[in-house]
Formats: structure tokens, sequence, C-alpha cells
């Protein structure tokens, strides 16, 4: 796949995700429909899903397509936590190289990790993509991602994410 034709690929899916979610309100719905069509654009795709946040430092598992993904990933491992640490997209481009990194999937080569944020700009989970290709992911890749995974910021992710407790300024 030419950088046109992912191009294009990224702006029809990016459409139909929209479209698909309009009116909806469930988070946990809007994950699982945006990690399935995303997965079936990209033939090269072998996993797509995303690991929410569930606590201060702590990873778990989400809606996902591809093989089995192990299911608790702490912010200090792999490529998913030193996302969630840094709250940058992340781009590996062979994922041997890549200190640390978590083989859930053998066959996975490269992968893109990135951050997905509430409305009040709080990392809520990571999206996680693996290709079964060495340097699948790109610029391109990041900004298409980032922008679907931003649709996910006007939901109300209720009991699917941690919240940080809220500061008491008085409390004694
Ligand atoms: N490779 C990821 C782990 C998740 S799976 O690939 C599904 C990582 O290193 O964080």
């Amino acid at each position: 796949m030419n950088h046109q034709q992912k191009a294009t690929t990224y702006e029809q899916v990016t459409q139909e995700i929209e479209a698909t979610l309009q009116g909806e309100t469930d988070l946990l719905a809007a994950m699982a429909t945006l990690v399935c069509l995303l997965h079936q654009a990209f033939d090269s795709y072998i996993w797509t899903g995303f690991y929410r946040r569930v606590g201060p430092d702590k990873l778990l598992i989400g809606p996902y397509q591809g093989t089995l993904g192990c299911l608790h990933i702490s912010f200090d491992r792999g490529v998913c936590g030193a996302c969630a640490r840094s709250q940058q997209t992340i781009i590996v481009p062979d994922v041997h190289q890549f200190p640390g990194h978590i083989a859930c999937d053998p066959n996975s080569k490269s992968e893109i990790v990135v951050p997905v944020f509430d409305r009040a700009g709080g990392l809520i989970a990571v999206l996680d993509v693996d290709s079964d290709q060495y340097n699948s992911f790109d610029k391109t890749d990041q900004r298409y991602l980032e922008q679907i995974v931003s649709l996910l910021a006007r939901f109300e992710p209720a009991l699917v994410v941690y919240y940080p407790p809220k500061e008491q300024p008085n409390a004694k």
C-alpha cells in the first residue's frame, strides 16, 4: 500500500467511524466499533485494540481484534506503557529493537500506540495497532489515528476507565 492509498483508506475509515458513532453515547460501544472498522480497513493490521487506564499506572485490555492480547500492562512495561507514561504517540518500526516490548503475537513486526484523552485532556486509554510487516507506521498513521481516537473525547468514560481522585483543597 503506497502513501496515497493509505491516506485514502484512512479518510474513508474515519468517515465510516464518524457516521457509525453518530448519536452513540456509550464509550465501550464506541471503542469496540472503532476498533472493528479500523482493523478491517487494513490487511496488514494483525492486532488493533485498546488498553484502558484503570489505575494511576495500570492499563487493562479493552475492546480489540486479533489474537489473544495480554490482559494487564503497567505504565513501566512495553510500548503501551511507554505511551501511557509519556502521553505521546510511539511508532516502533521494528518491535525486536524496542527494549521491553511485550510480544503478545509473535507475528507482530511493527506497531504504533496512540494515547486517548477525555475532553478534559486526561489519559483514558491507549490504542495499539500491530502489523505483520516492518516499518508499517509513519506520520500519516499517527495523524489519522490521533484524529480518530479524538472522536472518543466526547463520551462519558463512566465505569470503563480510571479517574484520579479529585483534589480536596480543604481536606484536613
Ligand atoms: N506490544 C505491546 C503489548 C500489547 S500487544 O502487542 C497486543 C507492548 O509492547 O506494549
